[in-house]
């Protein structure tokens, strides 16, 4: 039977206040909110002062307290108290996917040795049941791939500029006014953000725990009118998707950039603040998720989903890290792309393997072709700061030839 549980929640803001209205208004499922520590004591709070606090000692303290819902802003706080958390015995749930991709290792291990369970569906694709269909559908088929659009505000804008022709200035500046992006969007526009999600996702699709620092992230900051008429012209929308893959000699290429997406693709209809996801299994072949990314109650419903799972003992059991699903990481991988740059100076840098075709002109320049992901990475700052513009031209990370090369002659000799 489901046991009725005492909550102690971090953070009143959009996502606290969200699981408040949903909690409350939730006819399956009941629990009660113990206390809630915020920051601003200058605040006017939408409820009663007596479940106010400001000391998170009274909450991680509270022997009554067995849930703690970690909703707050700041994510090394937010680490200190799951951290915290966990050693007391209690349980957590966090949509904090920055506190989890840069903490991920730790708070596994936390969990194993104080046998505590830590859920964080809200983390990654807001209300789209990602990671337990990840965990509990496909833990034990073997999976190809997962990509999609993983953050809403990048999506909001790319959908402006691309069917409303707006400028990216503008776009941003409507997001913003719309509550969709933050004050300081940097997170969100340069990739960081679905980068925190893709680290998230391949430790459940993969079973890799994999540092954010190891993952390349171009955002959408340099995207210019040129790129969205070159787009447009051949039926393309512009979307900013990590692709997440198993290679060929079973490690997993990652990567978060910028793509051209054909009107055949699922995700040319994901448009504003939405998102989707699409898993590819070796077996099961191709499945679509389509929902709201964020906001107030999507992601309180994705919170409180966990909450009420806890209330039934669940746990992540982790399959596919504990069965070592993957072998490793590797960026040492081809991805094709555009690329569009100022001068043959930027060719140099970024050496093609394979061009397939090529433009200069007076008003711009592009390149389409191969291209090492290692050279992107390397020169990742160049890129940014000289404003140039990479895209992926498919969602296909393929693996270096020379290491296919080996990968043949490591059988033949097996043979
Ligand atoms: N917004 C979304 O749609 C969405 C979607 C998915 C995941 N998330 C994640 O959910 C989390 C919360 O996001 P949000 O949009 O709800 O943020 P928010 O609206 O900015 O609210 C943050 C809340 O955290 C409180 N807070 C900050 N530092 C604190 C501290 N040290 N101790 C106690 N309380 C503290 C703030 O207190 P005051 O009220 O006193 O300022 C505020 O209530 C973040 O990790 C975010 O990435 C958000």
């Amino acid at each position: 039977m489901a046991k009725k549980l005492k909550i102690g929640l971090f953070g009143f803001g959009c996502v606290g206040q969200g699981l408040y209205y949903v909690l409350n208004n939730s006819t399956g499922f009941k629990a009660d909110i113990v206390k809630i520590a915020v920051k601003d004591k200058t605040k006017e709070r939408s409820v009663s002062k007596e479940l106010i606090t400001f000391d998170k000692w009274e909450i991680l303290n509270n022997p009554e307290i067995d849930v703690i819902v970690e909703l707050i802003d700041d994510a090394e706080e937010a680490f200190n108290i799951v951290s915290e958390a966990l050693k007391r015995g209690k349980h957590v749930v966090t949509a904090n996917k920055k506190l989890l991709a840069n903490h991920l290792e730790e708070l596994y291990k936390l969990q194993q040795e104080n046998n505590v369970s830590l859920l964080y569906e809200a983390s990654a694709g807001g209300s789209i049941p990602i990671i337990r269909t990840l965990e509990e559908y496909f833990d034990n088929e073997e999976l190809e791939k997962v990509s999609g659009i993983f953050n809403g505000t990048t999506n909001y804008i790319l959908t402006k500029t691309i069917n409303e022709k707006l400028s990216y200035a503008t776009a941003l500046k409507q997001a913003q006014e719309k509550g969709f992006a933050e004050t300081d969007p940097t997170s969100d526009v340069e990739g960081f953000d679905p980068k925190y999600k893709a680290v998230i996702i391949a430790l459940h699709a993969f079973g890799l725990i994999i540092k954010p620092e190891q993952i390349l992230n171009l955002g959408i900051t340099t995207l210019h009118d040129n790129d969205i008429k070159y787009a447009s012209e051949k039926g393309y929308k512009i979307k900013l998707t990590p692709v997440i893959q198993r290679l060929e000699n079973d490690k997993v290429g990652i990567l978060v950039a910028p793509r051209f997406v054909k009107e055949t693709d699922q995700l040319f209809n994901v448009d504003n603040e939405f998102n989707g996801v699409i898993v590819e299994g070796k077996f099961s072949g191709e499945q679509f998720l389509q929902g709201k990314g964020a906001g107030s109650y999507p992601t309180g419903a994705a919170v409180l989903s966990d909450i009420s799972a806890l209330s039934h003992g669940y746990k992540y059991e982790y399959k596919k890290h504990v069965q070592k699903h993957a072998s490793d990481f590797t960026n040492d991988v081809f991805i094709n792309v555009y690329f569009r740059y100022n001068s043959i100076i930027d060719l140099d840098k970024i050496e093609f393997d394979e061009i397939t075709e090529k433009y200069t002109g007076t008003d711009y320049n592009y390149i389409v072709g191969k291209v090492n992901l290692q050279t992107l990475i390397t020169n990742r700052d160049y890129i940014l700061k000289n404003n140039l513009f990479i895209s992926l031209v498919n969602d296909k990370i393929e693996l270096n030839t020379k290491t296919k090369i080996s990968i043949k002659e490591k059988q033949l000799i097996n043979n």
